[in-house]
Order: structure tokens, then sequence, then C-alpha cells
């Protein structure tokens, strides 16, 4: 969480900048800064914006050297809270955050300066011995000015500062414990320093310019050069030269990369919010993850003869890693690949893999199911599945990733960029992958040939579902159930409502309501029922008759031509027949709509829903 930007060049630095955390601020939007040198004066500036938005200037305060400005300008709320800044100069580092230790506000906002107002520091990640360290800085008089872990970083590289400033930072990250992704500017200098482990950091090759970003999003406008940083390196840029170490100071080789996408895929064209443009893309996503079906052949641990192996149990399991979202597509997988390929699958969340002392081995297959790639837990989950042996293999959207680069084997889902917060593409994508993969490890066949159509055909439900808000937006819980492979698609409608419309709903396999949650059900706690025509319905109908008996209201989603579900629910999202197994596919659509159809109709900010980031690389 949290965006971090660098620029070094001839054009102007806040410009850049701003843009850059505009493209960066899906990964946090609680406040944004900046710090700018120019080489005109020799004064440090520091302005902050009031919560009314008024400035309040913090005084200019003069510096002992003779040269460069160092210019701060920083804000609770959005980056663009930021367009007032005008800061002059050609080098600079910004910030848009995620607050993790201290509240969004002015004083807790990025980039922190050092006592002499020298060096400038912005950060992602989290400092895990921030307090000790917090504490051994103020004995020594050093006067803190935040609450954040992320402030004793540019107090440590004043302290440890003897005219180089690559060296101040390889000594202050010695001291550092936690994850983090830091650039750091220091008046008098024309260089930027960028240190990694744990967070990401790209570097943007420029003509006589280049960046630092979290990530590549922020530099594609301006380049198509890049160099993903690797955990315990850092770099320097200047106009002309990058150079990366690493942590031991030690010089490395530069390894660019091309980026082969652009600014188009940033745009809403024409959508309200760019979730209800996400969503309306997945017929020609899920017809991109379909051709897949050939890189998933081609991994070299799961091709067919080893789903013998299972049996043999030399290969002993399947474990999906993922948090959220992807997490829930995993448990589809599990589903999936349990029925048709017959394999045990564990299906971890991965934040609390790494604890709970796994039982995974050399024998195991562990699969990460990540969109950014970038997850703090699932990447940890990874590392952890390597180190005790495992075979690796990422189902990844965002390409060259983190995880993309760790694990053995990378599957790219093909979801193209997702911005909006809520994953919607990016799950479906998921599941396409998962359904090849069931269906490679059976050895068999996926028969997909009118799939695309049927999602076409759910897209246009939009309407409806659009008139069915309107009767349930004032709700304020709401129960999710289904059975079977739709049990995970409950859980996932009801985290897209959570995190988009703030309206609370819990998910729960439809024959476990008797077992406690039922006790919820009443007229203000409407049920949305998966009950689509598969092995289960007869099961999940009784269901439904058992919460009408007890007056609650329910939405079903129901088979097209299903006349029994007319006598039981109030309201009825009817999707296309097919093959039961695809029901998960298509009803994601309606559940991504109702939930983003209520949120609108509350008018939340669908694309940043409160307290949320996009990409959560903290822990
Ligand atoms: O980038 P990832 O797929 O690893 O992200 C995992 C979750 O953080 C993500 O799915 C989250 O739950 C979304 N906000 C859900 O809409």
């Amino acid at each position: 969480m949290c965006g971090i930007i660098g620029y070094i060049g001839n054009k102007e630095a806040s410009k850049i900048l701003i843009s850059g955390l505009e493209k960066l601020e899906y990964r946090g939007y609680d406040s944004a800064g900046l710090a700018v040198i120019d080489n005109k004066e020799n004064k440090t500036s520091e302005i902050n914006r009031n919560n009314n938005g008024n400035k309040t200037n913090n005084g200019n305060k003069t510096n002992n050297n003779n040269n460069n400005t160092l210019h701060i300008f920083k804000s609770k709320g959005r980056v663009s809270r930021l367009y007032s800044a005008i800061l002059p100069g050609k080098i600079g580092i910004g910030h848009t955050r995620w607050a993790t230790h201290g509240l969004p506000a002015d004083k807790n906002s990025h980039p922190f300066l050092d006592e002499k107002k020298e060096f400038a520091v912005v950060h992602n990640g989290i400092i895990e011995n921030y307090l000790e360290l917090k504490e051994e800085l103020r004995e020594q008089g050093v006067q803190f000015s935040s609450e954040t872990d992320s402030e004793v970083i540019v107090h440590l590289l004043a302290k440890h500062y003897s005219g180089d400033v690559k060296d101040a930072v390889l000594k202050t990250i010695r001291r550092l414990k936690g994850a983090y992704a830091f650039c750091v500017l220091k008046n008098n200098s024309e260089e930027i320093i960028g240190a990694r482990n744990g967070s990401p950091l790209v570097i943007g090759l420029g003509n006589n310019e280049n960046f630092f970003a979290s990530d590549v999003s922020a530099l594609v406008e301006h380049t198509k050069n890049v160099v993903y940083l690797n955990d315990f390196e850092l770099s320097r840029i200047r106009h002309k030269d990058v150079e990366i170490f690493d942590f031991n100071g030690k010089k490395k080789e530069l390894k660019i990369k091309k980026i082969d996408w652009d600014l188009e895929q940033a745009q809403k064209s024409g959508y309200k919010h760019f979730m209800l443009k996400e969503i309306f893309e997945q017929p020609q996503v899920i017809a991109e993850s379909l051709k897949l079906e050939l890189e998933i052949k081609k991994i070299p641990f799961l091709m067919p003869k080893k789903a013998e192996e299972f049996e043999n149990k030399s290969l002993q399991k399947i474990i999906l890693v993922a948090c959220g979202t992807a997490s829930y597509a995993g448990l589809v997988g599990k589903y999936l690949i349990e029925k048709i390929a017959r394999i045990p699958v564990i299906n971890e969340t991965a934040s609390e893999f790494r604890y709970k002392d796994p039982l995974v081995s050399k024998d195991d297959i562990v699969i990460a199911i990540s969109q950014s790639g970038e997850t703090a837990d699932t990447l940890a989950a990874i590392r952890l599945a390597k180190q005790r042996g495992a075979k690796t293999l990422g189902f990844i959207n965002v390409i060259d990733s983190t995880i993309a680069r760790e694990v053995d084997h990378v599957i790219y889902t093909r979801a193209g960029l997702e911005i909006g917060v809520a994953s919607t593409k990016a799950f479906t994508s998921q599941l396409v992958c998962l359904y090849l993969l069931a269906f490679q490890l059976a050895g068999k066949k996926m028969n997909s040939s009118s799939l695309i159509e049927k999602i076409k055909e759910t897209l246009s439900l939009n309407k409806e579902i659009k008139e069915l808000s309107e009767q349930y937006f004032n709700y304020s819980n709401f129960l999710y159930i289904g059975r079977n492979m739709n049990f995970p698609l409950a859980l996932e409608g009801a985290l897209k409502l959570k995190e988009i419309s703030y309206i609370h709903a819990e998910a729960y396999p439809a024959g476990e309501l008797k077992h406690g949650p039922i006790a919820l059900v009443s007229e203000e706690t409407p049920t949305l029922a998966l009950c689509p025509q598969d092995e289960v319905y007869d099961k999940t109908l009784s269901n439904i008759e058992e919460i009408k008996a007890r007056k609650g209201k329910v939405i079903a989603l129901a088979t097209q031509g299903d006349e029994k579900i007319k006598q039981v629910a109030d309201n009825i999202i009817f999707i296309p027949k097919t093959d039961p197994i695809f029901y998960p596919l298509l009803s994601a659509i309606p559940l991504q709509l109702f939930a983003y159809h209520l949120a609108d109709r509350k008018e939340c900010d669908i694309d940043k829903p409160r307290n949320l980031a996009k990409s959560v690389t903290v822990e």
C-alpha cells in the first residue's frame, strides 16, 4: 500500500510527480505529498494544507548550504489536493498514503524531513522496529513530527550521513526491520536513491530523465523501458545515469524490460466508473483467458500424466494461496479440481499460511492467485513454499510483478489493467485459469463453446439489476447463500457489496444457515440466494423456503426457465442456462452489478472505497 514516485530530469518535476501519483492512487488515498528541489535559492519551504484546504505555510527555513532548495507540500486527502502545489524544480519525490501507523492527517503525510530539513523521504511498507528506533533517536534529542513508523528513516539518514547519500542509505537499512520501498532526496544533490526490501519499486529509464515508481502505471506515459528492483537492492538515479547496488554496496547489472501496454487502458471510456467498465470488459477478458489452454498444458510439472502421480502419492497435494477475492477464486478452484480431476486441493488464506507452520513439502504444488502479484501475504506464502522445496505456480495478472517473478512458473491471467479497487474481471479471469487447470489435470478437454455468448447475455441484466437496486439500497444487512461451487460466489458477492457500498453482508453455505445464522433472518435482512439449476438445486430451494417461513426477503439468482423459483423468491435474477459447472462464471456478473448499483445509488466512491487500497503490500 502507499504509492511512491521519484523524478529527475529537465521537466517540471511537480507535474510529473502529481500525474504519476494519480496513477498510483489505487494504492492508497489517505494523504499525498511532494518534495522537490530546485537550484535557485538556499531555502527549505514547507507547506501543509489543512483540513479546510487552506494553506498553512510552515515558514521558509534557511539551510546552511548555498544551493538547492528543498520544497515540501503535503496534505491529508486525495492527490488532487496537490494541484495547487506549484513547486519549482526538476528533481522530486512524491507519495500517496494508505495509513498504517497514525491517522490520515497532514502531519502523518509523506514526505518526511529530518530536523535540518536536508533530507526528504517517502516510504511504502511497515518499519516493524520503529518504536525502538524512535526511542533511541529521541534519547539522542531527535524531535519527531508525526505518529508514523516511516519518519524514523529520515532521522536515521541524517544521523548516518557523512557526505554520501548512498552510504547513509546503506547504513540506515541495516537498522530497519520490516518491509519497505523508499526514495530519498537530499538538497544540494542531483540524485535520488531508492531502496527495496519487501515492497515494490520500479525504475523508469528515460532520455536524460529517470524515474522511480511503485509500479509501471505511473511510468508508462514517459517510458517503456523499466528495471524492476529486487529485494535487498538499492538504486541511484541521476539525469543520465542509473546504477543498482546490493545492500552491501556492490554494483549490479541492470536488467531492462519493455512494457507492452499503454495508457489507453487507463481511461474510463465513457463509463461512470472503472468498476463498471471492467465488469463490461469480461466477455473479451474471458475470451482472452480461455486462450491460455495451451500455456496451461505446457506447465512442466502439471502434465496430464502427473495427475496419476497424485494418486500414487508421489505428488501429494495442490495448495492454493491467495487473499480476498483471489482466495474466493481459489475456493472455486478447489471444488473444480477435486470434482473434475479428483486431486486433493487445499485452499489457504495467504495471510494465515505462514503463521501456522503449514504442511507443505517438496512433493506439493503451491499455486498463488493474485491480480496485482504484489500482495504481501501471498508473496510470503510463496516464499515459504519455495523454502520448503514445493513447486510454485502463479496465476497472476500484472506482468513482471514480484510474485510473477518469484514463482517457478507463471501464467498471466490476461485481465488487462484493473483499476477499480473492487476486483471484477481479474476474478473471472482467475476462474477461467482454474477451470483450464482442472481440465488439464484431468486430462480432459473443456467445452466452453457458448460461454462468451452467455457471459454477454448475463451482462444484459444490467438495467434490470439497476432497477432492483432501488428496492434494496436502503437495507443495512444482507445474507448471501450458495451451495457447492456457488458457495464461494456467495462469499465473493458479499465481499463486493461490503467493500463498495459499506452494507454489511455475510455469506454462508446455504445448508449452514440453520446452524446459527438463520437467527439473523428477518424482514430487515434480505438474502441473496444463488440457486442455479445444478445438482444441489432442490436443497438450496428448501433453504430459501426456510428463509421465507421466517419472513425474510429473498433475491434469487436462478436459471432461465426455472418456474419453481417464482413461487418462493421475492425477486429473481435469471441467468442463462449452461453446463452447471460454469454457473460460478455467470453468477459473478450479476453479483458484481448488484453491488455496483447499490453502491452507486448510495453515491459511494466506487472506484476508491474508504479504507481500502488496490494492492496490499503490507501484512
Ligand atoms: O492483487 P491480489 O489479487 O493479490 O489482491 C487480493 C485482495 O487484496 C483483493 O482481491 C481484494 O480482496 C479486492 N479488493 C477484492 O475486490
